[in-house]
């Protein structure tokens, strides 16, 4: 075990307050100007090399040097963005924002690594190379890694070698780590289509063009692309959420639209997936004389660790919260995170850190971030920087 902080710590005191006061300030997807300030008043105040504001609008990049600083280059990542939720808590720090919360730990993530940062800052000694702390903006949906690493050049910039991120895990007990190899959080796509027929009489169906039955060929064909195309070994979800057509009971349409998502975790399954939607769209045209237009939409790719990383990230969880307390290769999670675009083609790893079995889950108007991860998760960041 290797508690460079605890739960006693004067820096944890401090940091716990300035992690409810993120709480209760809660701000969406490119507009975390509050925390962002909040971020940078306390970087301020460190024995920081740089830091860089304005990163993808709200975003920050603060540089610290240890001994031989062109040894090594490690990213650490955090996000700071809040959900459009109502939050349901009546805790002292709850969301003062209507509307606005923190159900997703963003919060917790922004100061388990400033502590780090605080901590590191002050014992440039202790490790090796140059360490990037990333604050980064827009992780719900929004994607502010996509901005930040592909329209902002962020490797170009900031050389790093390797990128982790964390993400607080409810049900997983606090103080223990969940750890992949490879995949660990879905991809995430969208779609939206319309199915164009002819409208006309419900009695007098020979003289309309049926988008209606079209449409339930579709859905069914769809449903046959994870159970005929992909491999039983692999994962994928292909849902139809919504489906809308029609006003009347003696009214054929004229078209029918709807909408669903795609989840998988490899590349490939993705592709396939994708190459099959549109070949039954065009089945279905050529079956029922219809046209099918699909707007698919590529949301976040998968995110799936580098096994190197992954190993990495496991010594240095191991040191910090002992041998029982580090799961590997839990089953991953049909949720998306857009850190998948920092180890998209440069190593790095992800990893879940408990918040708790009792906790409610992510996203929802109860949850709260568990304190006692600024510690475990500071003491994981800065293991990481020592050891990695
Ligand atoms: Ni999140």
């Amino acid at each position: 075990m290797n508690p460079y902080l605890t739960l006693e710590s004067d820096l944890i005191a401090r940091m716990r307050q300035f992690r409810r006061d993120i709480h209760a300030h809660p701000e969406l997807a490119f507009k975390e100007f509050r925390t962002a300030d909040k971020v940078a008043e306390v970087l301020e105040t460190l024995n920081l090399d740089a830091i860089h504001r304005g990163q993808a609008v709200t975003g920050i990049v603060a540089v610290l040097k240890g001994r031989n600083p062109d040894s090594r280059h490690i990213g650490l990542r955090a996000d700071m963005d809040a959900l459009p939720l109502c939050e349901l808590n009546h805790f002292d720090h709850a969301s003062r924002h209507e509307g606005k919360m923190h159900a997703c730990g963003h919060d917790g993530h922004t100061s388990m690594l400033l502590t780090a940062a605080c901590w590191l800052s002050e014992n440039r000694d202790a490790f090796e190379g140059t360490v990037y702390f990333i604050f980064q903006p827009a992780e719900e949906g929004e994607g502010g890694a996509r901005v930040m690493v592909e329209e902002e050049d962020f490797f170009g910039r900031f050389p790093v070698e390797a990128t982790y991120g964390m993400h607080n895990w409810p049900g997983l007990p606090q103080g223990h780590f969940g750890i992949h190899h490879g995949p660990v959080m879905a991809a995430m796509d969208t779609f939206a289509l319309e199915v164009k027929g002819r409208g006309g009489h419900g009695g007098i169906p020979n003289l309309a063009n049926d988008p209606i039955v079209a449409s339930a060929q579709l859905v069914s064909g769809f449903q046959t692309i994870v159970a005929r195309n992909v491999s039983p070994l692999e994962q994928a979800v292909v849902s139809v959420t919504q489906i809308h057509g029609g006003d009347g009971d003696n009214i054929i349409p004229d078209s029918v639209t709807m909408s669903g998502t795609v989840r998988s975790f490899s590349r490939e399954v993705r592709e396939k997936v994708i190459t099959r939607m549109k070949e039954v769209c065009a089945g279905i045209e050529v079956m029922f004389g219809v046209e099918v237009v699909l707007d698919y939409r590529p949301g976040f790719p998968p995110t799936i660790n580098h096994a190197d990383n992954a190993e990495i990230c496991i010594r240095a969880a191991k040191k910090v919260a002992g041998e029982g307390a580090v799961i590997v290769d839990l089953p991953p999670s049909m949720g998306a995170e857009d850190f998948a675009y920092f180890i998209l083609e440069h190593p790095g790893a992800y990893i879940w850190i408990g918040n708790g079995e009792q906790s409610p889950s992510l996203h929802n108007p109860h949850y709260d971030f568990n304190d006692d991860n600024l510690v475990t998760g500071a003491n994981y960041w800065i293991e990481l920087v020592i050891s990695a």
